[in-house]
């Protein structure tokens, strides 16, 4: 029975009818705030392509963590950039390596706050590429060896979680594995399951210093034309330990996002890389958007679209707009 029994406008007629009808809502408990931290002494720099977002060296690190504490944001992802890069990214397993540097700091000053760390090398080759090299590729195998040092090296450091984003075959077992044979089997794994070769992750790049110095990352990352792999690539995730999967990036594959959150059960991430971070602050900043809508209207369309949790560079904003602050 269509109009004029049906009238979908009824439910939208004031403010307080359209909150009782809201499908999605947006939390500070969906986000998870990535946090850049880089070797040295008292650093505190501005991204360029990125504004609002910096890298910290630890001694500064308090600023952002007081804050991130304060606005109940419930986790943060950690990125390192180490002083020294070599050809197979070393500083990633060793105990006094940035990572491992960073977790402790946090862990002591505040234990509350989940850590999750970021489990690559590209930001610690010289290469820049996700592991170790052979025949100018990187080489599978081998990568997951060193793969297991560093979250291994994580772990002991105090991580709460580990994220493996660097599209390595069977690198979720082989974390598995690493993590419960020396006692860590209570920490989880968030897997960066589909994970495309994407041009949005520019301003990180910049940010991580982890841009390839030759070729792409097409072998490893996914192609953006597909969509029937990524439910491939997340049953082996899952079927390997993964406790958490996610797409990535966010904006440009929410047909990706919902495809995962109706053949899955598990909690499904989505992060709302930098690029996406970028474009919404050059146009706001241009006056050519409302910045503080378009967040929040992006935001909520990753929920909708079926993530549980949101990786984003907008955690802190978006708290303080939900807070009412
Ligand atoms: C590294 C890594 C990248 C991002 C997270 N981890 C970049 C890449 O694959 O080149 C991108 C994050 C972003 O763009 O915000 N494996
Ligand atoms: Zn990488």
């Amino acid at each position: 029975m269509p109009f004029p029994i049906h009238r979908p406008r009824r439910l939208r007629k004031n403010e307080n009818i359209r909150r009782l009808v809201r499908e999605t809502t947006l939390s500070v408990n969906d986000f998870i705030y990535p946090i850049f931290i880089e070797d040295g002494q008292n650093i505190k720099s501005e991204i360029q392509s990125m504004p609002g977002i910096y890298r910290y060296s630890i001694d500064r690190l308090s600023e952002e963590l007081d804050e991130v504490s304060e606005l109940n944001i419930p986790a943060v992802l950690l990125f390192g950039i180490p002083s020294e890069k070599d050809a197979v990214g070393s500083d990633t397993w060793s105990e006094e390596g940035i990572i491992q540097r960073a977790v402790r700091f946090i862990k002591e000053n505040y234990p509350d706050l989940y850590v999750i760390t970021d489990v690559c090398f590209c930001e610690y080759t010289e290469h820049g590429h996700c592991g170790v090299l052979c025949n100018h590729d990187v080489e599978n195998d081998i990568t997951l060896e060193n793969t297991k040092k560093q979250v291994v090296s994580h772990a002991k450091a105090g991580a709460d979680m580990v994220a493996p984003s660097g599209m390595m075959d069977g690198v979720v077992k082989a974390i598995r594995e690493a993590l419960d044979e020396a006692g860590f089997s209570n920490i989880p794994i968030m897997s960066y399951s589909a994970k495309y070769a994407s041009a949005y992750y520019g301003p990180f790049r910049e940010a991580a210093e982890s841009t390839p110095a030759f070729g792409d990352r097409r072998t490893y990352q996914m192609d953006p034309a597909n969509r029937r792999e990524a439910l491939k690539e997340v049953s082996l995730d899952i079927e390997e330990g993964a406790d958490i999967v996610m797409v990535k990036p966010a904006l440009a594959y929410l047909d990706i996002i919902s495809d995962i959150r109706k053949n899955f059960n598990v909690p499904v991430a989505a992060y709302n890389v930098s690029g996406e971070y970028s474009m919404v602050k050059a146009a706001g900043k241009l006056g050519w958007i409302d910045e503080e809508k378009v967040i929040i209207e992006t935001l909520t369309s990753i929920k909708r679209a079926g993530a549980d949790i949101i990786i984003t560079y907008h955690a802190k904003e978006v708290a303080k707009l939900l807070k009412g602050c």
